[in-house]
């Protein structure tokens, strides 16, 4: 007995070796998201993951998990810091725990009329001073992803301020977005995105806001019965590393993953407008959800009763930040 047990160890040691010797292992990125396969960042972390492996030649293993089926939002950024996950793409509204407040510029409601008004901020020196401030906190990051302006949603009509008066609104942890709920007279609620679609359906909350694609792919069609268009503000991504893992890496495979990231980054903002517009298509053909069109005057409204938010907010994002954004954009404060 004692002689079959030395010998399998034995054997077992000896196949170990060979397996090294034949085949080096392939360095592993575990890339966590909160979202579903079918959406603009799904998609984008889908597409990295073989532009990535065919370009290393296989000597990087990209390992997507969608869905928050890793980790969820307030969970993902620790993990990320810790090793225990290499790539993210959280939402720019997702910075604020971590202590950086500044990304909130991005929540400030109206601030963008456009997505090329976006691009010049993401593309141009605030972007850059951003990715800057999250080095001291272990982490790189990469690109900006699109997804898309949010849709506001609840189970009775939403299309002016009053309406919202009282609702419970389910936000990401952005402190900006708390001031936006409260500018119209809701309750806002901090939680997970994969807890969004049962707080909706058992009424913990009564609305919440998102691109399209993201109520569409998580069935949010199903536990709310109006979508009004208000396009009150934009929602997208920073892809991000554990700034460790990074500069650890063999150059040649660094410089690999950068090309693989600067073409998936362009696949991303490609496809989210089409993917956003498909959603409303798709929310809209479902039959369960009433998709509400605002009047310019309730446009107008809304905007108004929004704005105020960039004042209020001006200490903690940073009135030097706002300023250069405002530049870049059609903006009047
Ligand atoms: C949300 O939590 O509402 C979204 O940011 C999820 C995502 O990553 O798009």
């Amino acid at each position: 007995m004692k002689f079959r047990f030395a010998l399998a160890v034995v054997a077992s040691a000896i196949l170990a070796a060979a397996g090294v010797a034949s085949a080096q292992q392939p360095i592993v990125i575990k890339f966590s998201h909160v979202v579903a396969l079918d959406t603009p960042k799904g998609k984008g972390a889908e597409y990295f993951k073989k532009l990535a492996e065919e370009r290393t030649k296989g000597r990087v293993k990209v390992e997507v998990y969608p869905n928050s089926s890793l980790f969820k939002d307030g969970e993902e950024m620790e993990a990320l810091q810790l090793g225990s996950v290499q790539m993210l793409a959280p939402s720019l509204a997702k910075f604020g725990p971590l202590g950086v407040r500044e990304f909130e510029v991005f929540d400030l409601p109206y601030i963008f009329d456009n997505t090329a008004e976006l691009h010049k901020v993401t593309e141009g020196a605030v972007g850059k001073s951003l990715f800057k401030k999250l080095e001291s906190k272990g982490i790189v990051g990469l690109a900006y992803w699109d997804n898309a302006f949010k849709v506001m949603s609840a189970n009775k009509p939403i299309r002016v301020p009053a309406d919202y008066k009282g609702l419970k609104m389910r936000i990401q942890s952005s402190k900006v977005l708390g001031d936006e709920m409260k500018a119209l007279g809701a309750i806002p609620q901090v939680m997970a995105f994969s807890e969004v679609y049962q707080a909706l359906q058992t009424g913990v909350v009564d609305g919440t806001e998102n691109p399209p694609s993201n109520f569409y792919t998580q069935k949010m069609q199903e536990v709310q019965k109006y979508l009004a268009l208000t396009d009150h503000g934009y929602l997208g991504y920073a892809v991000i590393v554990n700034k460790k893992f990074w500069d650890g890496l063999p150059a040649d495979i660094r410089t690999a993953l950068e090309g693989a990231m600067k073409d998936a980054t362009k696949f991303a903002n490609d496809i989210s407008k089409k993917e956003n517009d498909d959603a409303i298509e798709a929310v809209r053909k479902s039959g369960k959800t009433e998709i509400i069109t605002l009047t310019p005057e309730q446009k107008a409204a809304m905007k108004k009763a929004l704005v105020v938010v960039h004042k209020e907010n001006e200490s903690r994002v940073g009135k030097d930040i706002i300023a250069e954004v405002y530049k870049e954009t059609d903006f009047k404060p």
